[in-house]
């Protein structure tokens, strides 16, 4: 199973950027963590500050892998691009959310993509990753 994670603006910061809401790991040293976790999955990850190359790369393994969790930052309350994106894709997409954005600002509380996605997890911190494996096994 080929599982691709995308994640948009500022969580190239993780860990440094506002730990009180996002935590203090890095992307990264999750990223080993997911891995060991589920040795029989073949992740690939990506992270772009910049839609257009978010909108790439789901085109990019949009027909050909099994799933992607995405986090699109701040791009999930304001872009319709990245929505088209994602029901332009055979592959299912689940939205993923480190905080709990329903809890937080109201420009927060809408996603243009979540009518497109197979589903959403969001307010469990990082672990909100791993959940969203979990629902492209069951
Ligand atoms: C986020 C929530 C977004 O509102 C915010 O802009 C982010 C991170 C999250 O993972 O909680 O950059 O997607």
């Amino acid at each position: 199973m080929k599982i691709q994670i995308i994640n948009g603006p500022n969580l190239n910061l993780l860990g440094k950027r506002e730990p009180s809401v996002y935590g203090n790991t890095s992307f990264t040293d999750y990223f080993l963590v997911l891995k060991q976790r589920f040795p029989q999955i073949e992740f690939s990850y990506f992270q772009s500050n910049k839609e257009g190359e978010l909108i790439d790369k789901i085109q990019e393994v949009g027909f050909d892998f099994d799933g992607i969790i995405l986090n699109a930052g701040a791009y999930t309350h304001t872009s319709i691009a990245i929505a088209d994106a994602i029901a332009a894709v055979k592959t299912p997409v689940v939205e993923v959310h480190i905080s709990n954005v329903h809890k937080r600002e109201s420009f927060r509380h809408h996603s243009f993509l979540s009518t497109n996605c197979k589903g959403v997890i969001l307010g469990f911190g990082l672990d909100s990753y791993r959940l969203a494996v979990e629902s492209f096994l069951s």
